[in-house]
């Protein structure tokens, strides 16, 4: 296929049909469809995706299954979010993309450290390191317990794979207590890593960024921003000099450094009207 046939595919919604839901945790779900483009995403890109009716919202391609089926993991945080979560088997949603860059797999040991549904590109991404051969340690932390998602899966990578996992969580219910970003400065102040592969709440991107910088180790995180069109045109998704949804979402150390008066700090709102992170 000619490459530009190739983008006016990706981005020509498809209506496809719900083939399974799972549960991650009360407010999490996995939901499974079978989609020609989206069974070819990388790790760290994201797809639009159109609830009848409702809206059409970014969110993470959290895995590509053997038999062609791709999941998105969706939180309910609204009302986009929450007709998401509340879809069956046999309902339909309109999919575009995959879109944007994602994480590019370098170095030998890796430390992945989420939070909340930052996860769903990570797990893709965790898949693809054990694959390559990366010696993996997860961060996954939550406020309680019953926040975490992917238990069983990190647990099966752990157990067949022997990926490092660590799960932690703020009131202490499960796992280390207290913060990823904590249990990250205490490892990196032990060991060495090569690249940091992050993605969660911006805050948590923030520190890990400092931590990156002060124990000099490579980062790559992916961020969020407020999207409409997801291919460099409304500009809804500005940060910096740069369009999360075309060069990103997923940025580099230098990339980084040159957003760091944003990162964590300011984004723009749906309104276009600058407020804090
Ligand atoms: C690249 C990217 C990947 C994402 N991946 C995931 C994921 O894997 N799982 C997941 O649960 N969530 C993900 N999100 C966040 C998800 O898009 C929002 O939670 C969702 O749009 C909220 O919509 P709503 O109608 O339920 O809530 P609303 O009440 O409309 O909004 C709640 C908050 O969600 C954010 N939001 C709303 N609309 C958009 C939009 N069009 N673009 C960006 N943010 C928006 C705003 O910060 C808003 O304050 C991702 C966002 C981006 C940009
Ligand atoms: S969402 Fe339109 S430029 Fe990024």
């Amino acid at each position: 296929m000619r490459l530009l046939d190739w983008h006016i595919k990706n981005n020509v919604m498809r209506v496809v049909k719900i083939i399974g839901v799972r549960p991650e945790n009360p407010q999490v779900k996995t939901l499974f469809f079978i989609d020609e483009c989206c069974r070819l995403a990388e790790p760290g890109q994201f797809i639009m995706v159109w609830i009848p009716g409702v809206d059409e919202i970014p969110l993470s391609v959290s895995s590509v299954q053997p038999d062609g089926s791709s999941s998105i993991t969706v939180a309910e945080v609204g009302e986009a979010t929450r007709a998401l979560t509340s879809m069956k088997v046999g309902d339909l949603i309109g999919v575009r993309g995959p879109f944007g860059s994602g994480f590019k797999v370098t170095g030998e040991r890796a430390l992945v450290v989420g939070g909340g549904t930052g996860m769903a590109p990570l797990m893709i991404l965790i898949n693809r390191l054990v694959r390559m051969g990366v010696d993996v340690t997860v961060i996954e932390g939550a406020e309680r317990y019953s926040k975490l998602i992917f238990l069983n899966d990190l647990t099966d990578l752990s157990r067949n794979y022997g990926v490092r996992v660590l799960f932690t969580t703020e009131d202490g219910s499960y796992g280390f207590s207290g913060l990823a970003t904590e249990l990250a400065e205490s490892l990196l102040k032990r060991e060495r890593f090569d690249v940091i592969y992050t993605c969660g709440p911006e805050k948590m991107i923030r520190r890990i960024y400092e931590l990156a910088k002060t124990y000099s180790i490579d980062l790559q995180a992916s961020l969020e921003r407020y999207m409409r069109c997801a291919i460099g045109i409304c500009g809804s998704c500005t940060i910096g000099r740069y369009r999360v949804c075309r060069d990103g979402p997923v940025f580099s150390m230098d990339r980084l450094k040159e957003i760091e008066e944003y990162l964590g700090l300011f984004k723009y709102d749906e309104r276009g009207e600058r407020v804090p992170v």
